[in-house]
């Protein structure tokens, strides 16, 4: 599955190149521009220090001039983006600022876009990074889902509207994007940061598209059909379990959310063992996939109930990062396990008050049909038990409590491990999706999931009830045996398009973390 955008790195005299649009920077408070920008500015007879003099243009983060039918330079627009300040600067503000850039040129009618790598400069990062996090931006910012759209003359989204139906049902696209150098002696770091940059870009629009789907496409089994393609993409090896093997096998807990409805449930293993690492310790990524929630016989308000095609967020994500090992050929064997299933209500439904057993042999009293992707993870990470894994890492929009604590500033961590937290944490810091940690205290926590009839339940008696995303966790730490992470991202996995790189709807969240952990030597 290659990206929709054409990527190209060159070495090349960024005034001199051919594109639709050039793409430079500006820090907040720089009134001269220098390097680069400073070069294009003195080809454009001053034009961008103009600006700047003008206060057109200040530099802010994300802030974008574009000026039009310029002479001295190749290209027709050049797009001025704003890194913000200095202090605070990092590959996260070169993503903003790339993504802001980019939707700038293609609103301005690009097709080709040139960008050098922001922050590579002044900006002190190393070229790899720069260039890694440029394309990362430009390629999320750029992405749209409209699978559904019959056509472009419904858009609602600026100019593109205008786009004639030849522009086909996507409307006006950037098809390529170059990435510029003038120094050959960065070009091998700017060639790896551009491969990288793209690989994860790429598994981040693979998960959004995969939860942008409605309920009625992205089902269980078109999940498995994705693992699928992503196993031959890549050769990795993918296991698929029906529902009569998910209960042969002793999954009751998975069961139990799938037996609301006929749509079938999938339980996904996919493993990714280059040569000469099929016998280490694998890294598991476990996700919650419930392609869609009603809650069950415990059903949900109907407000906003279409948002819970999301539900499988979790799962979207650790196939979104399989995607980008794959690409990346990372050496270490990893193992994405994604129980996918709906949550409907019906005769044959799960009903409050029934008791379950899980895989590792827990019985579970559930007393609410809604708590039901902790039933999932039960046995996902169960299962993750048979591989001895390093560690586990598990990604699921479990509750709407973590949105209560953290709003869309963080993920809820959870963990038993403290170096494990730690390099999570880090990864969270570098690729901008950060974590917060919560406690898994045994006191006061670990009687809230006493049952009185089983040997855990799966919600508090009375609701709401407080700390409700540590329930979950500690919920889930009676099926870990090994060192554990969990990622509660129900308030990030969707609509934070405040982020210029994030669109409407679903955002990939996870799948840029996890890639930066294991890269980092998880
Ligand atoms: N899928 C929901 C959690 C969720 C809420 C995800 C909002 C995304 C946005 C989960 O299955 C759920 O229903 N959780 C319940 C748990 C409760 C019944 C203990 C909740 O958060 O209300
Ligand atoms: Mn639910
Ligand atoms: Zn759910």
């Amino acid at each position: 599955m290659p990206s929709p955008v054409q990527l190209t790195v060159l070495t090349a005299d960024l005034a001199a190149v051919e594109a639709d649009a050039i793409v430079v920077n500006l820090f907040q408070g720089v009134t001269s521009p220098g390097g680069a920008t400073g070069a294009v500015d003195q080809a454009l007879g001053g034009r961008i220090s103009q600006a700047i003099a003008a206060g057109g243009l200040k530099g802010r983060l994300g802030e974008t001039l574009v000026l039009f039918s310029a002479s001295g330079v190749k290209a027709p627009r050049v797009v001025v983006v704003g890194l913000g300040k200095r202090e605070g600067f990092g590959e996260e503000s070169v993503r903003r600022a790339s993504a802001a850039a980019a939707k700038a040129a293609r609103q301005a009618g690009a097709r080709t876009v040139a960008t050098i790598a922001h922050g590579a400069g002044i900006g002190g990062l190393d070229p790899e990074t720069a260039a890694r996090a440029t394309v990362e931006g430009a390629l999320l910012g750029l992405y749209r889902f409209t699978d559904y759209k019959s056509k472009t003359a419904g858009r609602s989204d600026g100019p593109d509207d205008e786009a004639p139906a030849a522009e086909g049902s996507r409307g006006r696209e950037v098809t390529e994007l170059r990435l510029v150098g003038d120094d050959q002696a960065q070009r091998p770091a700017l060639d790896a940061g551009a491969r990288r940059g793209e690989a994860v870009a790429v598994g981040v629009n693979l998960a959004r598209d995969l939860a942008n789907h409605p309920a009625n496409v992205a089902t269980p089994s078109y999940l498995a059909d994705a693992a699928g393609q992503i196993a031959r993409r890549h050769g990795q090896r993918c296991e698929v379990w029906d529902r009569a093997q998910i209960i042969r096998e002793g999954m009751g807990a998975l069961a139990s959310v799938a037996a609301g409805g006929p749509e079938e449930p999938r339980y996904i293993i996919l493993e990714h063992a280059p040569a000469g690492t099929e016998t280490q310790s694998p890294v598991v990524l476990a996700g919650k996939a419930v392609t869609f929630d009603t809650g069950g016989i415990s059903l949900k308000p109907g407000l906003r109930m279409g948002m819970m095609k999301m539900d499988m967020s979790g799962g979207a994500a650790v196939l979104g990062a399989m995607e980008t090992i794959g690409r990346l050929g990372l050496g270490r064997r990893v193992i994405g396990l994604v129980g996918a299933t709906e949550n409907m209500p019906s005769g044959t439904a799960t009903r409050p008050g029934d008791i379950v057993t899980a895989l590792n042999g827990t019985t579970i009293e559930i007393l609410n049909t809604d708590a039901e992707g902790r039933m999932v993870l039960a046995d996902v990470l169960s299962h993750a038990q048979r591989f001895q894994p390093a560690a586990v890492v598990d990604l699921a929009t479990l509750t709407g409590a973590i949105g209560v604590a953290l709003g869309p500033g963080a993920a809820g961590l959870f963990s038993n491990d403290d170096a494990l937290s730690a390099a999570l944490s880090a990864a969270g810091d570098r690729s901008g999706e950060r974590l917060w940690r919560l406690p898994l205290w045994d006191e006061p926590y670990a009687k809230m999931i006493e049952s009185e009839v089983a040997d855990i339940k799966n919600t508090a008696d009375s609701s709401p009830s407080p700390a409700g995303a540590i329930f979950g966790a500690k919920f889930l730490e009676r099926f870990v045996t090994y060192p554990w992470v969990h990622l509660d991202i129900a308030a990030m996995a969707w609509g934070a398009d405040r982020l210029a790189y994030n669109p409407k709807g679903a955002t990939g969240f996870g799948v840029r973390l996890l890639v930066d952990w294991l890269h980092a030597g998880a």
